[in-house]
């Protein structure tokens, strides 16, 4: 048989389909910065936004302009003032807008335009559409300073741009908006972003970074909820002027009904499609509820604990539990599960006679070790334990005793195990006995 296509290559594609499917028929605001249209990979950029097109993603495209703004300020020796952080834009710096907007416009047009035979965007046939569906006032005087044309969003014309979307063209909408007296005001591309996301009921706004992406112990942080990006903006002083402000914006963006924000740098070759495509993502996403859920295994969960669990038992971490086992005690058990994948489960076994519970098989996938997994499945058993009227936990274990010493668990004895479970002590195995009194 040919190879010519690889396995890998069909293996990759079919793990797609869960998000494609999901996707399908979704409203996405994306929005980029001057930078990112100034790049010279920018074209990248363009194919892979059709490629979303093309898989029916209805897409509004916010653009920025501040390079091209900048470029334009330089030619007739002005620049742009900033006074306490905001753009004070007089009327040649307003000029420049103008024609950077236009101009920006156009070089999108041009390259969604492209149809070569040879290229990404052959056959891709996308119509782009742009106009004045942004109202804007100006933001005025502010301590004495009259911040001129430098405007913010008044209005969307949210109709406008849902028929847009609904007859399949693209929309672009750029950082600039229009007063009804006639004027024309300059804005953030971020927060027309996330005003239109708000507006037309997007599922997901998608804001570009020119950064590193958000990290923790050098790791991508994938998730946060608005009361976590108001932890992270107060704790970490060292994070950069643009993530901080992107942050601010995607946790005001979720307080105002956006679902889900998502921080994506551009600086990862193909992030946007990693984000949207594999389970992990590339990026930071800000939305209200916790992005894995937590829950109550069911007996359709067996399948998806087994393929946990079973590396585990094989290195003897874990006891070994049959198919046949794990369907009788599965309500036993809370899992976590992310798209559709089980990451982490264990259980809880009451003994009420001593009130005491056994806490077992505590297992977390290893891609997804040290993401304090471990710690809120624990904190869960913990919260059932006491409603049940449980005063003290117990653990039998062979590797892990000093994790569940710093959760609060003291060593035992097999004495003080409950007597039902005393007899079934597995001598050989030779786990130590951890106990954890409850409050
Ligand atoms: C033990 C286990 C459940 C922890 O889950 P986790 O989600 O990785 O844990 P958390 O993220 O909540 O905590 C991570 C911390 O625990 C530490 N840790 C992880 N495994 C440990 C172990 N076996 N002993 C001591 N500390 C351990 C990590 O180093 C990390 O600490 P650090 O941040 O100071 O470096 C997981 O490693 C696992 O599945 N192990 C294999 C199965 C097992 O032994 N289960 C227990 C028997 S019931």
């Amino acid at each position: 048989m040919s190879r010519i296509v690889s396995d890998s290559f069909i293996n990759w594609f079919r793990a797609t389909s869960p998000y494609v499917h999901a996707h399908r028929g979704k409203t996405f605001v994306l929005a980029f910065s001057g930078q990112a249209v100034a790049d010279e990979n920018f074209s990248t950029l363009i194919h892979d936004i059709a490629l979303l097109h093309g898989l029916g993603i209805r897409l509004v495209l916010v653009h920025g302009s501040r390079p091209q703004i900048e470029e334009r300020l330089r030619l007739r020796d002005a620049e742009m003032a900033y006074i306490n952080g905001l753009r004070v834009t007089d009327e040649t710096a307003l000029t420049c807008v103008k024609e950077a907007a236009g101009s920006v416009r156009v070089e999108i047009e041009a390259l969604f335009s492209t149809a070569a035979s040879n290229s990404p965007m052959a056959g891709a046939q996308i119509r782009v559409t742009s106009g004045n569906f942004v109202t804007a006032r100006p933001i005025g005087v502010r301590e004495g300073t009259d911040y001129l044309y430098t405007g913010e969003v008044r209005r969307i014309e949210t109709r406008a741009i849902c028929n847009q979307l609904e007859s399949g063209n693209l929309v672009v909408i750029p950082p600039l908006g229009y007063s009804p007296t006639g004027e024309v005001f300059n804005l953030s591309a971020a927060d027309v972003a996330a005003a239109v996301a708000a507006s037309i009921n997007a599922d997901k706004l998608i804001l570009l970074t020119e950064g590193k992406s958000l990290k923790r112990s050098g790791k991508t942080l994938s998730h946060l909820t608005p009361a976590q990006v108001d932890m992270t903006l107060a704790r970490r002083a060292s994070l950069s002027a643009e993530l901080r402000l992107l942050l601010i914006k995607a946790a005001t963006a979720c307080r105002k009904g956006v679902k889900r924000v998502h921080l994506v740098s551009r600086s990862i070759e193909g992030a946007l499609l990693r984000e949207l495509f594999t389970r992990d993502g590339a990026g930071t996403l800000v939305s209200p509820e916790p992005f894995d859920l937590i829950r109550q295994a069911r007996i359709d969960d067996v399948g998806g604990i087994l393929a946990l669990i079973e590396p585990l038992e094989e290195k003897g971490m874990l006891v070994r539990r049959s198919r046949e086992l794990l369907e009788t005690e599965i309500n036993h058990f809370t899992l976590i599960e992310r798209d559709g994948t089980v990451i982490a489960c264990a259980a809880i076994f009451p003994y009420e006679k001593d009130a005491m519970a056994e806490v077992a098989c505590v297992a977390v996938h290893p891609d997804y070790q040290g993401k304090g997994f471990g710690d809120t499945l624990l904190q869960r058993l913990e919260q059932m334990a006491v409603q049940q009227g449980i005063e003290t936990l117990f653990v039998l274990t062979t590797v892990s005793s000093h994790w569940f010493q710093e959760r609060g668990f003291r060593k035992g004895e097999v004495q003080s195990l409950p007597m039902a479970r005393r007899s079934l002590y597995n001598y050989r195995r030779n786990s130590r006995v951890l106990v954890k009194q409850l409050d």
